[in-house]
């Protein structure tokens, strides 16, 4: 039996989930949801039924097993509350809530009794991207030894069309700057391959942009600790061409070009006890197969192959299936979500006082 699945949200990520949707054999895209006029037409692309809320919807249809929120930011926790008290299972897009406390008052709610058999999961689909599955493959196996360090880049240039309105909230302190556009991506995937973070502090780039009318943050120099002992170093730039960031390197965002003639420019290093790793292309250095492990011996360089086939939509909405169904763990829980969302507020309040943050790694009581 297919699951019956609801996309809402019409605008620009949510028809992308409705072609997962379509396109997997255990799912059935039973509507699109959408206040705005112009979600009919788009739901009539899709072949689906179009309806302007979540309770019109309920009364028109058979309850769905499950909806995908790709909602404006301040509406995933209204939206998400909405769907579990009406028993349906909920992948609602990044950031899981516009607040820290929003984002706490909707754990909570996603744990009552009566929701504790509906599953709530954080759409940070990076990590169902080649390269991370890849990178955390590797570092899973143990081939690079203890994991000591982390060394990550994500440096772009944004142009001025990109700050302009509709899209002023990009330059506001409260809506927009890197740290929660761009940043929450990386500190996602940084969970994700080495645990939480417990200790941060930054240093500001030097602003290129005129302020006012920007006030938000360009870039960031950070030092990282984690809980597992791992540290870190992390540099993150809106303000530079460079070819050093997920999207450039991965080639995943079709708005953003990949790098030229092939692999990517490297945006993280792992450094292991054995090996250390460079992502995305993939070269693992290590000293395997020389008469000693020593800094007197040639490095061996090994290349592992990425297979760049299905999309991380896809694969982000087979593992919303295969949890549903009970035949997996959430890869990126509320609480995941929300730890995420937790650091980055820690790195803005590191930036603004020049103090080192302290976080608690046990966040929500469950490590
Ligand atoms: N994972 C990713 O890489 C990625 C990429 C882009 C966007 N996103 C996230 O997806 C979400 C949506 O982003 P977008 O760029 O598609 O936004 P958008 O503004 O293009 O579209 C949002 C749509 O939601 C509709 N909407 C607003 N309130 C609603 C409600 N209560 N019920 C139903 N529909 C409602 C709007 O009418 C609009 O059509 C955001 O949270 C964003 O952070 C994630």
């Amino acid at each position: 039996m297919s699951l019956r699945v609801i996309v809402v949200g019409a605008g620009l990520i949510g028809p992308r989930h409705a072609q997962s949707v379509i396109s997997n054999p255990s799912t059935e895209l039973v509507a699109l949801i959408d206040p705005a006029p112009s979600a009919a037409t788009v739901a009539a692309q899709l072949q689906t039924t179009h309806f302007p809320s979540i309770a019109s919807m309920l009364e028109a249809i058979p309850k769905p097993d499950a909806a995908i929120v790709c909602t404006p930011n301040h509406t995933h926790v209204p939206v998400t509350q909405e769907l579990l008290a009406s028993g349906i299972h909920v992948l609602v897009e990044k950031p899981v809530s516009e607040s820290i406390e929003s984002g706490h008052a909707l754990l909570a709610f996603a744990k009552r009794p009566e929701h504790a058999h509906l599953k709530l999961l954080v759409g940070h689909h990076r990590r169902f991207n080649p390269y991370v599955l890849k990178t955390k493959q590797i570092l899973d196996s143990g081939a690079l030894g203890t994991p000591i360090a982390i060394n990550g880049l994500w440096t772009l240039f944004k142009p001025d069309s990109y700050f302009a309105a509709p899209g002023d909230w990009r330059r506001a302190r409260a809506s927009g700057g890197v740290i929660p556009i761009n940043l929450v991506h990386d500190i996602d995937l940084l969970h994700h391959l080495f645990g939480p973070i417990e200790r941060i502090h930054a240093e500001k780039t030097r602003p290129q942009r005129p302020r006012p009318p920007h006030e938000a943050e360009e870039g960031a120099a950070l030092t990282l600790r984690f809980a597992s002992g791992v540290v870190g170093s992390f540099l993150v730039c809106d303000a530079t061409p460079s070819p050093h960031n997920f999207e450039t390197g991965t080639g995943e965002n079709p708005l953003i070009p990949p790098t030229p003639g092939g692999a990517g420019a490297d945006f993280y290093r792992i450094f292991g006890s054995q090996a250390s790793l460079s992502v995305p292309d993939m070269t693992r250095w290590s000293y395997d197969g020389r008469a000693e492990k020593s800094w007197n011996q040639p490095l061996v360089a090994e290349k592992f192959e990425v297979e760049v086939g299905a999309k991380p939509f896809d694969l982000q909405l087979a593992h919303f299936v295969d949890v549903i169904r009970g035949k997996a763990e959430p890869s990126c829980s509320g609480e995941d979500g929300l730890r995420a969302l937790i650091v980055c507020q820690a790195a803005r309040k590191a930036l603004e006082t020049g103090e080192t943050v302290d976080l608690d790694a046990d966040l929500f009581g469950t490590d």
